[in-house]
């Protein structure tokens, strides 16, 4: 083409009609995805074994049942690029590759997920995607993966935004519909640039298995349950089916006492969080996985209408929270962030809140009152014509459905 106006007007062309293929997979994670991931027990001590053991474990559980479904392996399953550039699993670990170990997660009714980050290493110093970008999806799509966590090391000037597009691009060229997780900490706010680069995005750095404190590493930070709570009220205009706020997966059996992972995971749920344990399924307690497949309260998190929860106010360190519900109803969760018990007394006479957000109202002061569920107990208790009296024990969580 020597004209050089034909060759202006087809550049023209061609950058309106690029927006329109560019784009990420839609219908996908409508409510926050579920699943488990490897590192917060495992760090990178993976291996096929673990994974088939724990897809095993998934689908003979209630986890399955419950609603988990993608087997996600993060760090350090990769160790180098052969000479074309390809991505090498480590051939010790994964000795029957990365396709067969997606098959047999398939097989079990599950999904397969997998780990990768926009710079030139990952967190774990092992090969990264940058400039890799294309050639790394469509291997991902070959193999059969349905969700990569996309991780932010090693990106020395890198802009954030336009990293998260490319792969998100190079994902959606390679054709296979693939939920894509941002694991860029919060640091260049993805929830104002993300909702049509990824299906969900990490608001924080990682999570630190305590309920109330900060791991200082020197240059960076992990967080505990509360610290991270305390990091999302102000983000819930920014979540909706298709793209979630992500305050890193779940610490729930890796050494909280129960109150605690009652808390960790309610809250999760009233912040629409994706649900992705991080424990050993293999070997998890009974009292672990009544939490993890309580599904009265997963039913909160997976709520159709997927609006994020919000702190209404607090009191005496117990904090009532608010999340609209489908049908007209709330959930309610009283969390008692204190060392000891709370006695509580709700008398819903007095209680009527807007949410301008949703533009919801939850009003029990006037005729129209609610039935209570009390979901960690899993039973009815009451209406909100009387006035409901309850001890939270420390650390713990009250946590009610109100419907009609
Ligand atoms: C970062 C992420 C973690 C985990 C590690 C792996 O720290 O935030 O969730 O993926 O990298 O190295």
């Amino acid at each position: 083409m020597k004209n050089p106006r034909l060759l202006l007007l087809a550049a023209i062309t061609l950058c309106t009609l690029l927006p329109l293929h560019a784009q990420k997979f839609k219908d996908l994670a409508q409510t926050p995805p579920m699943g488990w991931n490897s590192w917060n027990k495992f760090a990178c001590d993976v291996s096929e074994v673990l994974i088939r053991e724990t897809a095993d474990a998934m689908a003979s559980s209630e986890m399955k049942a419950a609603g988990y479904e993608y087997i996600i392996i993060d760090d350090c399953w990769q160790v180098s690029r052969d000479s074309m550039g390809f991505i090498v699993a480590d051939p010790t670990r994964f000795p029957s590759g990365i396709k067969a170990l997606a098959d047999y997660v398939h097989s079990k009714g599950l999904k397969f997920g997998i780990y990768s980050c926009a710079g030139d290493k990952t967190c774990g110093g092992r090969p990264a995607g940058r400039g890799h970008e294309y050639q790394d999806a469509v291997m991902y799509a070959k193999w059969g993966v349905d969700y990569l966590k996309y991780d932010w090391c090693n990106t020395d000037k890198l802009n954030a935004e336009g990293s998260y597009i490319t792969m998100r691009d190079a994902l959606h060229e390679a054709g296979r519909p693939i939920v894509f997780s941002l694991c860029e900490w919060g640091n260049n706010k993805p929830w104002l640039w993300a909702k049509e680069v990824g299906h969900l995005w990490r608001t924080t750095g990682d999570i630190y298995n305590c309920f109330d404190c900060i791991n200082d590493h020197g240059t960076w930070k992990s967080w505990g349950v509360m610290q991270i709570i305390d990091k999302q009220d102000s983000l819930r205009q920014y979540a909706g089916p298709g793209h979630w706020n992500d305050p890193d997966m779940l610490e729930v059996g890796n050494g909280m006492s129960l109150n605690e992972s009652r808390a960790h995971f309610s809250m999760w749920c009233m912040l629409a969080a994706p649900l992705v344990a991080g424990n050993d399924l293999r070997t998890m307690t009974p009292e672990t996985q009544s939490v993890l497949a309580n599904k009265e309260v997963i039913a909160i998190d997976q709520d159709s209408l997927g609006i994020q929860g919000f702190r209404h106010s607090v009191k005496d360190s117990v904090e009532t929270w608010l999340k609209p519900l489908k049908n007209g109803q709330w959930a309610v969760c009283l969390l008692n962030r204190s060392k000891s018990p709370r006695n509580m007394n709700l008398d819903w006479s007095t209680f009527s809140v807007t949410d301008s957000f949703s533009i919801r109202t939850l009003d029990t002061k006037g005729k129209k009152f609610y039935k209570l569920r009390d979901l960690w107990l899993k039973k009815n208790t009451g209406d909100t014509r009387k006035p409901l009296k309850v001890i939270i024990p420390a650390h713990d969580v009250l946590c009610l459905r109100l419907f009609n």
